[in-house]
């Protein structure tokens, strides 16, 4: 009989398993009340929307070296940013940053907004990184869908429908999943299980903390999950 998913397996699983990244709280000072810099959260989500983890952390040291606070990064000249930017690609991002930068700077006093409505207001932030950082910077509970997390529900629930018309019902299973307690955690927990366990191909499925919840390994589909509509 397979068990009901339930966040907490994972979130153990996160406490042993957690990947280091220069934007993250660790989970154990997490839970020793050391909070996530907004700031900090913001920008890896931004330069992370189109490119990988491994390519965005030496470009997030240099911007948050340089620019510590979101005030500096809003008094910044636009051709500083821009050359800083060089080599992330898809460049709507960087005027993007300093847009919303500034906007934070002059209308909110420096701090960001900390629910997602308001957020969402802001230049550059859509539905995406909206929960992102208001999950993970703030513990708000929202739910937060990327290729990662659609493939680690895709496969939970042995859901069929080919994206991106499943993309809804994948984002109603991972909004059922996400707990009230440590909202930040699940979320960046979700995205480390699907960056190293339930990979693409080959997933470890040995190793995860899912496995006695997983249709598509009682089934044996995980390798054919998530379906895509032919082009
Ligand atoms: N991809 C996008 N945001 C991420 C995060 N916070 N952790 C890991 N991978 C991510």
């Amino acid at each position: 009989m397979r068990e009901r998913a339930d966040s907490s397996a994972l979130l153990e699983w996160y406490d042993r398993h957690a990947r280091a990244m220069p934007w993250r709280v660790p989970p154990h000072d997490r839970k020793a009340g050391v909070v996530p810099d907004p700031y900090r959260v913001w920008m890896s989500e931004i330069m992370l929307q189109q490119t990988t983890v491994a390519a965005v952390k030496s470009f997030f040291e240099a911007f948050t070296q340089r620019w510590p606070t979101v005030t500096d990064l809003a008094n910044a000249e636009d051709a500083d940013v821009m050359a800083e930017w060089a080599g992330l690609g898809y460049y709507a991002r960087a005027r993007n940053l300093l847009k919303c930068a500034r906007v934070v700077a002059n209308d909110y006093d420096g701090k960001f907004p900390d629910d997602h409505d308001t957020l969402l207001t802001l230049p550059g932030v859509g539905p995406y990184t909206a929960a992102a950082v208001s999950s993970i910077a703030f513990d708000r509970p929202e739910t937060v869908v990327d290729g990662n997390v659609e493939r680690v529900m895709a496969r939970l629930y042995d859901e069929h429908t080919p994206l991106p018309n499943a993309k809804p019902i994948l984002t109603e299973y991972a909004r059922d999943l996400t707990p009230d307690e440590r909202p930040g955690d699940y979320a960046q927990a979700v995205m480390d299980l699907g960056a190293t366990i339930c990979t693409p191909r080959n997933p470890a499925c040995g190793l995860c903390p899912w496995r006695k919840s997983c249709a598509a390994w009682e089934n044996g589909t995980a390798a054919e999950l998530p379906k895509k509509a032919p082009k």
